[in-house]
C-alpha cells in the first residue's frame, strides 16, 4: 500500500506569543517542522504535503525542498479543515495517509513506521498513536468502551470532569486509509471553538463501522506537542540530552553531559572531549581527538583532528585544521582557515584570514582580510589596518616572515618571504623578500630629566 504524508503546520501558534510561525521555532538549531519532515521522509512516503496558512511563504522558504509539496489552508479553521486542504492537493491519491501535527518535533521515524505497520496488520481504516501523559492537560483524551475499543477523542475544552481525568491522550499522529478520507467532509464545526477538529474523524469512523483504533505505544517524551515556549524549552532539553547520549555511544567524552548544547546538524568523531558549557551549532564538525574546553561556541565550524579549542573562544563559519590550537579567548570570525599545527592565542581576532601551517599569532592581535603563509610569527599586538573607511584591503604575509610586536600593517600591503618587521613598526609599503622593515622614531635618552622635573 502506498503512503502519503501530510504535516499540519497552518495553526497560528498564538500560545507561543511571538511573531514567528510556531512550527518555525527552533529546537536544537532546526525549525521544529524540519524535524517532523525529516522523520516523515524516513518512512519513505510517495509524497509529503505540508499544510501552511498565512505564513506559507516563510515556511516554504525555511523548509522547502525537492519532493515536498505545500497546501494552503486559507483560514485556520482547525486540524480537520487543514487536512482537507492537503487532500485537495493529493487529489486522486489511493493509499494510506500518514498525518502528523507539525508541532511534535521529537517524533521518531521508527514510531511512525510502527504505526503504519500496525495500521496494515489490523486492516484499519483510521489509526492513531496515543500515549499515557503524566499530566494530560491540553491534549485530546482517548475514550474507549469497557472492552478497550476506541470510540472517540474528546478535546480538553469539550471534556467533562470524568473524561478530563483520562490520561491516555491523542499524540496527533494518524493513519487514514483512502476509503475513510471522505469522512473529513462530514466533520461538523465544533461549537466551542468554531473549528473543524480532525479528531472528530475517530468517533465518526467508529460509529460508521470503520475499523478504528488508538495504539498506545512509545514514550511521552517523544509525543510532546509544542504549544508554548515553556513546552519548547522542555522538549529542547529532551532532544539535547538524546543528541549528547547518541554521541556518547559513539565514543565522544562529555565531562558534564547536562551542560553542553549541540545542534541537530552537528557531527563529532569518536575520541573528542567536550568540556562543560560548550555550544556546537549549525553544521559544525569536530574531528577525532579534538578537545573543546569550557565556554566555547562554534557555529558552522569545521574542526579537524587533535585540535585544541581553549576556554571561551568563538568560532564562526571557519575551518581549523588538524593539531591547531585556538584560544583561550580567541574570536575566529567567518571565512577563516587556520592551518595545521597553527596557534591562535588569547585575545586574537581573525576575520576572512588564512593562517598557514605552523604559523602563530599568540597574543592580542587583529588579523582581518589577510593571507598569511606557513611558519609565520605574528608578534603580540599586531594589527592589520584593513579598512580605510570605505573599502577593505588585503594584507599578504608570505612564508617564514617574522612580524615584531605592536606592528600595524596598513593594507593593501605585502610582506614577502622570509622578511622581518621590527617591533613597533607601521608598515605602509610592500616589504621585499628577505629584508628587515622598520619604521620607528629613533630613541632619545635625556639623562637627568626625571630629577629636573621633580624640582
Ligand atoms: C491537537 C489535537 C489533540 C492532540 C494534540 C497533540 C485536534 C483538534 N486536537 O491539539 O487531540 O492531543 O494535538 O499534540 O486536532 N493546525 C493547522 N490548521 C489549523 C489548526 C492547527 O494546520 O487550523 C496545525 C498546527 O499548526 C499544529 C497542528 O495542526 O501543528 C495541531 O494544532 P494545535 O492547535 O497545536 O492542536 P492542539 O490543541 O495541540
Ligand atoms: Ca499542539
Amino acid at each position: 500500500m502506498k503512503t502519503a504524508c501530510v504535516i499540519l503546520a497552518a495553526g497560528l501558534g498564538t500560545r507561543m506569543k511571538s511573531g514567528v510561525p510556531k512550527v518555525l521555532h527552533r529546537i536544537c538549531g532546526a525549525p521544529m517542522l524540519q524535524c517532523v519532515i525529516k522523520a516523515a521522509e524516513k518512512t519513505g512516503p510517495e509524497k509529503i504535503v505540508v499544510v501552511a496558512g498565512m505564513h506559507l511563504d516563510r515556511i516554504k522558504e525555511a523548509v522547502g525542498a525537492e519532493g515536498i509539496a505545500f497546501a494552503l489552508q486559507d483560514k485556520p479553521l482547525g486540524t480537520g479543515h487543514a487536512l482537507r486542504a492537503a487532500v485537495h492537493v493529493l487529489r486522486g491519491f489511493r493509499g494510506d495517509l500518514l498525518v502528523i501535527n507539525g508541532d511534535t518535533p521529537l517524533i521518531r521515524p521508527a514510531t511512525l513506521k510502527k504505526l503504519l505497520s500496525l495500521h496494515k496488520r489490523h486492516r484499519n481504516d483510521v489509526s492513531f498513536l496515543s500515549f499515557i501523559a503524566g499530566s494530560p492537560e491540553g491534549y485530546g483524551r482517548v475514550i474507549r468502551d469497557k472492552h478497550g475499543k476506541t470510540l472517540a477523542v474528546v478535546e480538553e475544552k469539550d471534556a467533562d470532569q470524568g473524561q478530563k481525568s483520562i490520561r491516555e491522550v491523542n499524540s496527533g499522529v494518524y493513519v487514514i486509509s483512502s476509503r475513510a478520507v471522505h469522512l473529513l467532509d462530514k466533520i461538523p464545526v465544533n461549537p466551542v471553538k468554531g473549528e473543524y477538529y480532525l479528531t472528530d474523524i475517530v468517533s465518526m469512523a467508529a460509529r460508521g463501522g470503520f475499523r478504528t483504533s488508538a495504539f498506545c505505544i512509545g514514550e511521552e517524551d517523544e509525543f510532546m506537542g509544542i504549544n508554548t515556549t515553556s513546552e519548547l524549552a522542555r522538549a529542547q532539553a529532551v532532544m539535547r540530552r538524546s543528541i549528547v547520549d547518541s554521541f556518547t555511544e559513539d565514543g565522544v567524552l562529555f565531562i558534564d553531559p547536562d551542560s553542553v548544547y549541540i545542534d541537530l546538524g552537528v557531527s563529532i568523531e569518536a575520541g573528542a572531549v567536550i568540556y562543560p558549557n560548550v555550544y556546537l551549532e549549525g553544521g559544525t564538525r569536530v574531528g577525532r581527538g579534538s578537545v573543546i574546553y569550557p565556554n566555547a561556541r562554534i557555529k558552522d565550524g569545521t574542526i579537524g583532528r587533535e585540535v585544541t579549542i581553549k576556554d571561551s573562544s568563538v568560532i564562526e563559519n571557519s575551518s581549523v585544521k588538524d593539531n591547531a590550537s585556538i584560544g583561550p579567548f580567541a574570536h575566529i570570525r567567518p571565512g577563516c582557515l587556520v592551518g595545521a599545527f597553527a596557534r591562535v592565542g588569547n585575545f586574537v581576532e581573525l576575520k576572512k584570514t588564512v593562517l598557514g601551517k605552523s604559523s602563530k599569532a599568540s597574543h592580542l592581535s587583529y588579523l582581518g582580510d589577510a593571507v598569511i603563509g606557513k611558519d609565520v610569527n605574528i608578534g603580540a599586538g599586531t594589527i592589520t589596518c584593513n579598512y580605510d573607511g570605505r573599502n577593505k584591503h588585503l594584507t599578504v604575509i608570505e612564508d617564514g616572515v617574522f612580524i615584531g610586536s605592536d606592528t600595524q600593517l596598513v593594507a593593501p600591503v605585502k610582506v614577502s618571504k622570509g622578511s622581518y618587521v621590527g617591533a613597533g613598526s607601521t608598515i605602509t609599503k610592500d616589504v621585499p623578500r628577505g629584508s628587515l622593515a622598520i619604521s620607528r622614531v629613533h630613541q632619545k635618552n635625556v639623562e637627568g630629566w626625571a630629577k629636573r622635573k621633580k624640582r
